[in-house]
């Protein structure tokens, strides 16, 4: 067969970050794939040029899915994010367009309240701190008063905002310490779901002045921008840990810092930035704060995961199927 003519017949998507190669070498046998592998962020003007001509794309977080990426991108049909998350796409735009949005649920839920939960006990137990303290050659003997304390995890209360499939994760996880679960969510959860957790339905107020530990776990929306800032930690135990692995921008860095370097609360593990990868320079000063490169989701086989699924959702769609997880289901036409 001729493989030029081959290529002209199969329909064109773009791969817009770098992907596994095996991932990239099933999509080439039934696509045209112009990829990134060398994970160069577009810009907002590369990113509408990569869009003009392609029927489908897989986008992560980095790339903007607005009116203006979408002004050349006349024949697009999907656009599927590599992430759970979806605060990248401007969805009543993408629905204006036409076009099909999906992300990636389920895949990611445990690894990522694993993850919560692992960032959770670094900061409450002050883990990376402590190794800080070895590797700067600072040990010296084990001490009663001197050690690094810490603040338990059992038996203490854990506050959840954002208490979706990921935040009921961490509630599941925090039963086996013996811990006190209390939530605040948008919805309240459904009789079963909370006895699953056994979750308590609290105000955000209260959750903030009764939780010894608060976790993030809510979307990034207009509304949700500095749902904790310096009022909010205000309200939180001086003893209290806060980590946030849901988005940045959720919490008020700079307002964290202020309340880290002051003692306003123990301590803070933060897995997202705003800005990022941007970290805020008043954190890096700090050694009450463990941070990670928003890494909650990745592990070799749940990314393999997203991944699978992100082009799952593009192939269904391209086919004139439903896509699994299809997040502007009214684009759909069957
Ligand atoms: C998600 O899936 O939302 C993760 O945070 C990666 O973006």
């Amino acid at each position: 067969m001729n493989t030029q003519a081959n290529t002209q017949s199969k329909p064109k998507i773009l791969v817009a970050r770098a992907i596994f190669p095996e991932a990239l070498a099933k999509l080439e046998e039934s696509f045209e794939v112009r990829s990134n592998q060398a994970d160069h962020i577009f810009t907002p003007v590369e990113l509408q040029k990569e869009l003009a001509g392609v029927v489908g794309v897989l986008t992560t977080g980095s790339e903007k899915i607005d009116a203006n990426a979408l002004s050349q991108a006349k024949d697009l049909k999907v656009v599927a994010n590599i992430s759970v998350g979806y605060n990248n796409f401007d969805v009543p735009a993408i629905t204006a367009a036409g076009v099909m949005a999906t992300n990636t649920p389920d895949v990611l839920t445990d690894t990522t309240a694993d993850f919560g939960f692992a960032l959770l006990m670094a900061t409450a137990r002050r883990i990376t701190e402590s190794e800080h303290w070895i590797r700067a050659g600072k040990w010296e003997k084990w001490s009663i008063v001197n050690n690094p304390l810490g603040m338990d995890l059992h038996h203490s209360t854990i506050g959840i905002i954002g208490m979706g499939r990921i935040g009921q994760g961490i509630a599941k996880r925090a039963l086996g310490f013996g811990m006190n679960v209390i939530y605040c969510n948008r919805r309240r959860l459904s009789e079963a779901d909370e006895k699953a957790c056994a979750a308590k339905y609290v105000s955000k107020e209260e959750l903030l002045r009764m939780a010894d530990h608060v976790v993030l776990v809510l979307p990034y929306t207009t509304e949700n921008h500095h749902t904790i800032a310096a009022k909010e930690i205000a309200l939180m135990k001086p003893t209290a840990t806060l980590v946030n692995i849901a988005r940045g921008g959720i919490v008020d860095d700079l307002a964290l810092a202020q309340a880290l370097k002051n003692k306003t609360i123990f301590a803070a593990g933060l897995d997202v930035f705003e800005g990022e990868p941007g970290v805020n320079p008043e954190l890096l000063k700090l050694s009450n704060v463990v941070l990670a490169p928003h890494i909650a989701s990745s592990t070799d086989k749940t990314s393999r995961a997203m991944v699978d699924l992100a082009i799952e959702n593009l192939r269904q769609a391209l086919a004139g199927k439903k896509p699994p997880s299809l997040i502007n289901a009214e684009v759909f036409k069957a």
